[in-house]
């Protein structure tokens, strides 16, 4: 199990390297996390990743460019933490975790 800190709000959550973060982060029970797809095709999922090493499926680049990539910016159900992580969440995701 890997340690998951929300920068915007200093929570943590646990997340084992076989689960996508966005499964890990519903858990933490808070109302209108947008749970999209599940599957890299919707984009509300969004996060940049500060610290931490993880893993990627494959992301739409119509949501993700390979540039954002580059830079750490992913969406939360096609990594899986091979660390602990430290993330920032943005677009959507962000109103539900900040609220
Ligand atoms: S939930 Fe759709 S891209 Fe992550």
């Amino acid at each position: 199990m890997f340690q998951i800190t929300i920068d915007d709000t200093d929570e943590q959550y646990a997340c084992s390297e076989t689960k996508h973060v966005l499964a890990g982060m519903q858990q933490l029970g808070k109302k209108g996390i947008p749970v999209g797809c599940r599957s890299g095709g919707c984009g509300v999922c969004k996060v940049r990743v500060l610290e931490g090493e993880y893993a990627s499926k494959k992301m739409s680049r119509d949501h993700v460019t390979a540039e954002e990539e580059a830079e750490g910016v992913v969406l939360a159900c096609r990594i899986f933490p091979q660390s602990d992580i430290r993330l920032s969440v943005i677009g959507k995701l962000n109103k539900a975790v900040n609220r």
